[in-house]
């Protein structure tokens, strides 16, 4: 079986509650019409996602975002005007016309228009949003290429568009609009910077959790998440060993000391956040099939996209 789908094909695939794997300028996802339980829950099975995890809801432009939520703060609506289409997830009230399976039975829905072309052009060529989560197997590193997906989902899955590599590389910033002050509840490929430039100071789910005790355990906060198979520590923990087998994951130019290891890859030469976030994923997924024993990451600054560089590399560090 072909599982390369055109756009109309995918169109008319998901139409008949189908699943299929979208690209975009964050990481593949895997699309579902957000309108169709007995979709959303073929997504959930696909990747044996636990069922109280929300998906994120995707739209081709931000004029149809009332058809989905009560009501869009003014913070968020400039938020949407400085950042949509591209990698921002919002998350507001819901309408009933969102299926409770879709938002794990809360009230709150989060939404995103992603920029790449590809997926712009499934979502207008559906008369319905798409659900869509990123196309990894549940706790898994996320796809950035068409293949990734395929190499995790093949049989499970209706089919995959072609959308070459992801531009960003890891997932889109949530913020969450349904509290007292927007929070930032996963750095992502829009930064912390950027955003507050444009709203002023975010709360974090950090700073938050201590004032109601209770906050959600939302976007890829289960501490053991984006995991590559081979375990991760950073460097300051490592003591390498003469007889394992121990690789890499570099950054920038570097102090010396990079001798020694099976496979190094450096996230970017010259020390560029962005590229280095293009790389991440297809570096641990490179790691993971040279039979180490364990690998080894270098610092990496904690702004920009470096908060969700980081972010990512903690959880996929974290083993329980
Ligand atoms: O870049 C992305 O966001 C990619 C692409 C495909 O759009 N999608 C993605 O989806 O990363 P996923 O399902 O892997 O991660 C979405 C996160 C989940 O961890 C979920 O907990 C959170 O978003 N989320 C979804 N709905 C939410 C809601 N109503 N409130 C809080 N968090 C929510
Ligand atoms: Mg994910």
């Amino acid at each position: 079986m072909n599982s390369y789908l055109t756009v109309e094909e995918a169109a008319a695939i998901l139409a008949q509650d189908g699943i299929v794997g979208m690209p975009t300028e964050t990481v593949y996802g895997l699309a579902a019409n957000a309108f169709s339980p007995q979709a959303i829950a073929k997504v959930f099975e696909a990747k044996k996602r636990p069922w109280f995890d929300p998906l994120i809801v995707h739209i081709p432009s931000a004029d149809s975002l009332s058809h989905l939520v009560k009501s869009v703060p003014a913070l968020a609506q400039k938020l949407a005007e400085a950042f949509w289409p591209g990698p921002l997830t919002m998350v507001f009230e819901k309408l009933d016309v969102v299926p409770d399976l879709v938002t794990a039975g809360a009230p709150t829905v989060a939404v995103r228009v992603p920029s790449h072309p590809v997926a712009q052009a499934l979502l207008r060529a559906c008369p319905f949003p798409l659900a869509a989560p990123s196309a990894n197997l549940f706790g898994r590193v996320s796809p950035t290429s068409s293949r990734d997906v395929l190499d995790q989902l093949e049989g499970r899955i209706d089919g995959v568009i072609e959308g070459g590599d992801c531009a960003v590389g890891v997932e889109s910033t949530i913020i969450d609009f349904t509290g007292p002050q927007a929070r930032m509840l996963r750095p992502g490929g829009v930064s912390r910077e950027e955003i507050e430039a444009v709203i002023g100071p975010l709360a974090t789910l950090e700073t938050t959790a201590g004032e109601d005790g209770n906050a959600m355990p939302a976007p890829g906060t289960c501490k053991r998440h984006y995991s590559p198979l081979t375990p991760i520590q950073f460097v300051g923990d490592a003591v390498v060993s003469d007889d394992s087998r121990v690789g890499l994951i570099a950054f920038g130019k570097g102090k010396g000391r990079r001798r020694g290891f099976v496979k190094t890859v450096n996230l970017s030469d010259s020390g560029d956040l962005c590229e280095a976030a293009t790389h991440l994923y297809s570096a641990l997924r490179q790691m993971d099939l040279c039979g180490l024993d364990y690998v080894i990451v270098e610092e990496i600054p904690a702004t920009g996209l470096g908060l969700a560089i980081n972010d990512r590399l903690r959880r996929a560090a974290a083993r329980d």
